[in-house]
Order: C-alpha cells, then sequence, then structure tokens
C-alpha cells in the first residue's frame, strides 16, 4: 500500500462518520488521491475492503467521476475550463499557448514529469473566465495575451518553497491570473 499513517488512521475515523460503510467510498478515494497523487490497483481492492463492497464496484465510481485519477500526474496540474463563458473569453486560445510555454500536451503529462494540462467543464466561477485551477488555486481572468506569464509564474513556483502555503485571494494579482 505505502500510504501515509496518517492516512490509514483517517479513514477508520471516515468510516465511522456513516452509518453505511459503503457511503464512504468517495471519501475514501478522495483520501487515497491526496495521499499518492492518484488511485492504483491496490488502492482500489483497499478501499473496497474497507467499505465491504468489490473492487469492481470501486474501480466503477472511479472511472466514472472525472476528478479521480489512475495513473501519477506531474508536479502541478493544471486545469483550464473549456465551457461556455471560458471559452468566449479564449480558453482555447489559452490552452494552446500554455502548451507551447510549458512544452506539454494537453491530457498529457511533460516529459520531465513537471506539469500535467487538461482542460475541465465548468468549475463554477463562470463570470471571471478563462478560469485555470493550478493544483488546489484558482486563477481568473487568464486571457490569452497573458498565457506566457501564467506560464512561466507556474515554472517559478516548481521551486518557491511558499508554493501552496496560501491560497490566491480574490482581487490580488495572482487570483486574477
Ligand atoms: S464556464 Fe468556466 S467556470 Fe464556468
Amino acid at each position: 500500500m505505502s500510504l501515509k499513517p496518517a492516512t490509514l488512521s483517517q479513514a477508520d475515523a471516515i468510516i465511522g462518520q456513516y452509518p453505511h460503510k459503503r457511503s464512504a467510498t468517495m471519501p475514501l478515494l478522495h483520501l487515497v488521491q491526496e495521499d499518492r497523487g492518484y488511485i492504483n490497483d491496490a488502492d482500489m481492492a483497499w478501499v473496497a475492503e474497507k467499505v465491504g463492497v468489490t473492487p469492481m464496484q470501486v474501480l466503477e465510481v472511479v472511472t466514472f467521476y472525472p476528478m479521480f485519477r489512475r495513473e501519477p500526474i506531474g508536479r502541478r496540474h493544471i486545469r483550464v475550463c473549456r465551457t461556455l463563458s471560458c471559452a468566449l473569453r479564449g480558453s482555447y486560445a489559452l490552452m494552446a499557448s500554455l502548451e507551447k510555454s510549458l512544452n506539454c500536451k494537453r491530457g498529457e503529462t511533460s516529459a520531465d514529469g513537471n506539469f500535467t494540462i487538461e482542460f475541465v467543464e465548468c468549475i463554477a466561477d463562470c463570470g471571471c473566465g478563462p478560469v485555470v485551477q493550478v493544483d488546489h488555486a484558482m486563477h481568473e481572468n487568464v486571457t490569452p495575451d497573458k498565457a506566457e506569464a501564467f506560464a512561466a509564474k507556474i515554472r517559478t513556483s516548481l521551486t518557491d518553497t511558499n508554493y501552496g502555503k496560501t491560497a490566491p485571494q480574490p482581487g490580488t494579482p495572482e487570483w486574477n491570473g
């Protein structure tokens, strides 16, 4: 398994919050993904045993929801919204620029393992598109003309020891792409 001890103990606490163990399937999958970065076959078997369902039933959940990953991802996970509001504001042109700047094709992980970039559907911030989520942080108004600077910022974050310690706040330059 090689999941962290904290993950293993949290799993039991999570299961205890539900009247039926199987209801903890998705929270446990999120927990595993947070720990490992993705969900492998052994993880699915472990979750199945913990919640009393078959590994196939866990696989059905993992493959149904796009937020669950079955492969490792890059150090920065970049998700560009392509739904209507963001698309009209240039998310396709933005994606093309980011692919070029980060040397990474959409739906793939860069050869150096630093970036995974993909299109996603609406992430509920439609008035501020194009919206890009980088790991847990949302970035608004990332119009195509800002793509190169935005890519540079993502590259810089790889060596920023404070990265991820604070979330971008609305109205700050970082939040606004
Ligand atoms: S359309 Fe992009 S956040 Fe809703």
